[in-house]
């Protein structure tokens, strides 16, 4: 896929530097489910900690990109530790599907990067069950009115019954995932439909996306956007990009439609053609000037996305997508990752939103979707989307 020795070279310096890194964060984080960094030292989001401001405990969205990014050592190196440090992490979320409440459609992130990959892997029919169980929890959130799945539950103050979001084409892949397991269509009718709907009503004429669209949730009409995440309404929160590019793609490899690739290259254009040169990513590309927010993980993810166009268009178009996920990858490496004994971590400056009260930390994600488009440019990643 490189075309010069010398991005071969380096493709094959930063696999070591991952191998290397991976090796003993993962001994020091075993029991782990980490989110960000604190002081350099991973949290742990799988402990219930009253004294934690967020509620959703083991129930938190991000929980499947440890296990995830065990799995995509295992896959690659062959150690075992990685596939039984993963399995720590499955099995800790049986207790989420037990608890039910603060589960949303966030069961994809959760369960693809866990269940699904092991599955994959191993054909074990523990994994298998829990992704069904996924699978029928997202299945249920469907409204055939505004034909969307809804995303978050309700959050204090909002109704959000009619809400659905950008991330959930992230989601859907259990969806297509359920029914080429089970050769039953109803999980892939729903998941068509949403990304039909999504693709109506949240990608723009100029191929930017919304985060958030609530519809009606009884007469399914489309009520009004939000800003969500990014900075205000109208504007173009960089990680819901991210979520819309490589998300279309995700439908793409299940279905072939056409329509999807070519949704996910509109998007891309939109991206491609807003990357400073500096290859930072801003948190929103609408956002002002000052003050500088960037948001490392929407990079990470971008690139996987670009990657995975540029293997699906002609020879000649593959640059156009390859470069600039070179450009942000290289921009990470060289600019925002971290390959000291330092940190646990690998990326600084992920944004969970622009207008938290924190910016600039470290989050799993972004680790894992760098370390998964560099295996992608290898051509070694596991997919389980
Ligand atoms: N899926 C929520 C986020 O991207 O922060």
């Amino acid at each position: 896929m490189l075309n010069t020795e010398e991005q071969r070279v380096w493709l094959q310096d930063i696999e070591q530097r991952i191998i290397q890194k991976l090796d003993w964060v993962s001994d020091k984080s075993k029991n782990k489910i980490p989110y960000t960094t604190v002081n350099g030292v991973h949290d742990d989001r799988s402990v219930e900690n009253p004294s934690d401001t967020h509620a959703d405990g083991i129930n938190w969205w991000t929980n499947g990109f440890w296990g995830g990014m065990m799995w995509q050592m295992y896959h690659n190196t062959g150690q075992e530790k990685y596939k039984a440090i993963a399995n720590i992490s499955e099995d800790k979320l049986d207790a989420g599907l037990q608890q039910y409440y603060g589960l949303h459609h966030d069961v994809g992130f959760m369960w693809l990067p866990t269940s699904v990959a092991n599955y994959t892997l191993t054909k074990n029919p523990e994994s298998r069950k829990r992704a069904l169980h996924a699978a029928n929890l997202l299945a249920g959130r469907y409204n055939p009115m505004g034909e969307f799945i809804r995303a978050w539950n309700d959050i204090s103050g909002e109704d959000t019954r009619g809400w659905a979001i950008i991330d959930c084409m992230f989601n859907i892949p259990l969806l297509y995932w359920a029914t080429e397991e089970t050769e039953d269509p109803r999980f892939m009718q729903i998941a068509l439909k949403h990304a039909d709907t999504v693709m109506k009503t949240f990608v723009r004429p100029d191929g930017s996306v919304n985060h958030i669209v609530e519809f009606d949730p009884f007469t399914g009409d489309v009520v009004k956007s939000y800003g969500g995440q990014g900075y205000g309404e109208g504007s173009s929160w960089t990680r819901g990009q991210t979520w819309g590019l490589y998300g279309f793609m995700m439908s793409y490899i299940h279905t072939g439609k056409k329509e999807y690739l070519d949704t996910a290259k509109r998007i891309a254009h939109y991206f491609i053609a807003n990357i400073p040169d500096n290859g930072i990513i801003p948190i929103d590309f609408r956002q002002p000037k000052e003050p500088t927010f960037e948001d490392s993980t929407a990079a990470a993810i971008a690139a996987c996305g670009l990657i995975e166009i540029s293997k699906a268009v002609e020879l000649h178009e593959m640059d156009l997508y390859l470069k600039p996920a070179l450009k942000l990858l290289k921009t990470l490496d060289e600019d925002r990752a971290d390959w000291t004994t330092d940190c646990d971590c690998i990326l600084k400056n992920g944004s969970a939103a622009y207008h938290a009260k924190e910016h600039h930390q470290s989050i799993i994600y972004g680790d894992y979707y760098f370390i998964e488009a560099i295996y992608k440019l290898k051509g070694t990643d596991l997919y389980f989307w």
